[in-house]
């Protein structure tokens, strides 16, 4: 039998979380996933998706997982005996190893342009060489797998040592100092000429730029950027203590993880519009637009080594959290020891990560509707796995379960007021399925 321990304070409880939400999510996928969709509009779709189906989904995950002190698998046979809804736990797995199989590819660039930020090499150069600069790095099959499997074998020492609750520690000062060191970021660039376009651009809603399809990414960022729908709350809420509040910890979790994102955009497309870099240039829009803020900062070069190395932090306690999903179902469920639960996971993810890090170059004519493996495992990731898992969460715990234990959690056996529970019941019931069902059912053309 695992032993399992509760967090021992309320905020150690929410930094994992917050660990765990803020990540490349917000820092580089949301600026890119905002320039690719045009901006402002984007952006109230998203804020909306994170109040009426984020918060929501986070709060069921909450509940399934502090009601159990178990991982899905086991929580929703707890739940519903007798019944298959367990099966749904294959899901997350599977989405667990898409989303770590791309994401610790970019968190090799970061360790690349780390290293680049050492010898000095994000200063003194003009727009056009930054962008070749990330060109020739996804051009090099040996450079992109070997950041890759550098940062993934840093992951799985960290979780082998288990040490994880170290960098939760860790990471609990950077998050802030990370938090510290985008607002100076975000003055440094609207300082710059021109500076206005890019706000106008990010809070301007121009819903003529707004297709479908970017409401669906919208949808699907809100869910990766906030780790729902494939369990991973659901496994740390399982350490929970009776007494925390779930909906104040849902709620601080969602604000936190949107005004980082927020802030991302506030530093990035100021200078994307003064830089002369276009807003749609996708994943590595960050890469291309960042150094360009360092060179004009006094202190750049040590600017650029913070920012690369709190977004290093931030990654890992999100790739921590992403790793342990398979991890603590293999020992929980297939009685593994933890060793052995890594070593498989670890094999599945590298073998993953290697094909997407090489899918910008060996791998490159591989294209399915024009996108690569990269890209196809970033969209399934959050578009398809994500909002499907979220989905199932909000329906199950909307419909199928008992009201029962959902008052019990939400008021913690009648010791808080829970007032936030109609509206839960209202988003999870109603909201959530009629909004990612319509979304699916129209670009799938069946409406
Ligand atoms: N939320 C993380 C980020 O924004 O970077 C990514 C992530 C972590 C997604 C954990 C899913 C997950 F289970």
């Amino acid at each position: 039998m695992t032993k399992r321990v509760g967090f021992a304070t309320r905020l150690g409880a929410i930094a994992a979380a917050v660990g765990s939400a803020v990540g490349l999510g917000n820092i580089w996928r949301f600026p890119y996933e905002a320039g690719v969709n045009g901006g402002g509009a984007f952006i109230l779709v998203y804020i909306c998706c994170i109040i009426v189906m984020g918060i929501p989904v986070i709060l069921s995950e909450f509940i399934i997982g502090r009601s159990t002190h178990s991982n899905m698998k086991a929580a929703l046979k707890k739940l519903s005996p007798g019944k298959k809804y367990y099966l749904f736990t294959y899901l997350c797995i599977l989405g667990s190893f898409v989303v770590i199989g791309f994401y610790s590819v970019v968190c090799g660039w970061i360790i690349e342009y780390l290293y680049q930020a050492v010898l000095g090499n994000l200063s003194g150069h003009t727009p056009q060489e930054y962008n070749e600069m990330f060109t020739s790095l996804v051009a090099s099959p040996w450079r992109c797998v070997g950041w890759t499997v550098l940062f993934l074998v840093l992951n799985f020492i960290v979780m082998s040592r288990g040490i994880e609750k170290g960098i939760e520690r860790v990471a609990s000062i950077m998050m802030p100092l990370l938090f510290v060191i985008l607002i100076i970021f975000c003055v440094n660039s609207l300082l710059l000429p021109g500076a206005s376009k890019g706000l106008k651009f990010l809070f301007y809603p121009d819903f003529s730029q707004l297709t479908m399809r970017g409401v669906l990414d919208a949808f699907g960022q809100a869910f990766l950027s906030l780790s729902i729908g494939i369990s991973c709350l659901v496994t740390y809420s399982s350490y929970f203590k009776d007494d925390t509040s779930l909906a104040k910890d849902a709620t601080t979790v969602a604000v936190l993880d949107t005004l980082v994102a927020i802030l991302s955009g506030v530093m990035i497309f100021p200078a994307v519009f003064s830089f002369g870099v276009e807003p749609t240039a996708g994943p590595r829009l960050i890469f291309e637009v960042l150094p360009g803020i360092f060179q004009q900062m006094t202190g750049g070069y040590i600017w650029a080594l913070l920012f690369f190395l709190l977004v290093f932090f931030a990654s890992l306690t999100s790739t921590i959290s992403l790793s342990e999903i398979p991890i603590t179902f293999l020992i929980e469920e297939h009685k593994m020891s933890r060793g052995r639960a890594i070593a498989w996971t670890a094999l599945f993810t590298f073998a993953l990560a290697v094909i997407a890090a090489l899918s910008f170059n060996v791998l490159d004519d591989i294209k399915l509707w024009g996108k690569n493996i990269f890209d196809m495992m970033d969209y399934a990731a959050s578009n398809i796995f994500m909002l499907l898992g979220g989905l199932f969460t909000a329906v199950y715990v909307g419909w199928i379960l008992d009201r029962k234990v959902i008052h019990e959690q939400i008021t913690n056996g009648g010791r808080l007021k829970g007032s936030m529970e109609p509206f839960l019941i209202f988003c999870l019931r109603y909201v959530a399925p009629v909004s990612i069902i319509f979304i699916f059912l129209y670009l799938t053309g069946i409406i």
